[in-house]
């Protein structure tokens, strides 16, 4: 949601907390297009794992940028756990950040709205967007949900692991220089540990009303709301 109330909505948060399920969820309710930017960084890495490329050549990772299309953010296997675990990796490139930047500035400028996931989509990409959310639960419940998610895929994760492995993606997107993962000053905290998901997407349904409404000229509404 712009000056203009274009609806524009943003939902950030860690692997693995619920905010692409959330993000949908408000994709579909108010009809917008919806781009999980996590997927650029991921299409990133496997076009480098699968040319053999060294992530620490700039050069080469800066032209894989520049030759993804969204035909790429389609490639099934871009869920992978190596796959995530080196986009993490080379998000921390401030010239890779901004590489990417252009391709979610001009999805978020549709004239219909747009609704963007991710991790610092609230904060750099679309700072103007008025509806934004920042999911969020213990790494604990986090890692439970991926084992979970692994499982339905064939694979037989060690919870150990799976959860060392997150604590460590969550350092490196926190503690990275440019665009680290926080939430938004004006945005709901959503922590969806305890919370079951219809009663999750129900409450970031309300909050993306609320702001609407409030941009419309209704009442305003407090910010950083917690739940
Ligand atoms: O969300 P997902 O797990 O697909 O993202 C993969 C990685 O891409 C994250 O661990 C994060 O480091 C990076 N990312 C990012 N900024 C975004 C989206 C994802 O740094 N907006």
């Amino acid at each position: 949601m712009t000056g203009d109330c274009r609806l524009v909505i943003t939902v950030d948060g860690p692997a693995a907390s619920g905010k692409s399920t959330i993000a949908r969820a408000l994709a579909g309710h108010f009809g917008l297009p919806f781009l999980d930017t996590g997927l650029l960084y991921r299409a990133v890495a496997a076009r480098l794992l699968a040319t053999g490329i060294d992530p620490t050549d700039e050069t080469a990772l800066l032209r894989c940028a520049g030759e993804l299309s969204e035909a790429d953010l389609a490639t099934p296997d871009l869920a992978a756990e190596a796959i995530g675990a080196l986009a993490s990796r080379i998000a921390a490139n401030p010239r890779l950040r901004e590489a990417l930047r252009p391709f979610q500035e001009r999805f978020a400028a549709r004239p219909e709205g747009a609704v963007l996931a991710g991790r610092d989509t609230g904060t750099v990409i679309c700072p103007e967007a008025k509806a934004k959310l920042f999911v969020t639960a213990t790494v604990e419940e986090r890692a439970r949900r991926r084992c979970e998610q692994l499982r339905r895929r064939g694979e037989r994760p060690i919870y150990a692991r799976v959860l060392e492995e997150m604590r460590e993606r969550d350092r490196r997107d926190a503690e990275r220089a440019v665009a680290p993962l926080r939430a938004a000053p004006d945005a709901l905290v959503l922590d969806t540990t305890e919370l079951d998901p219809a009663r999750t997407v129900a409450a970031a349904i309300a909050w993306v009303s609320e702001r609407r409404r409030a941009c419309a000229g209704a009442e305003g509404t407090s910010p950083a709301t917690q739940v």
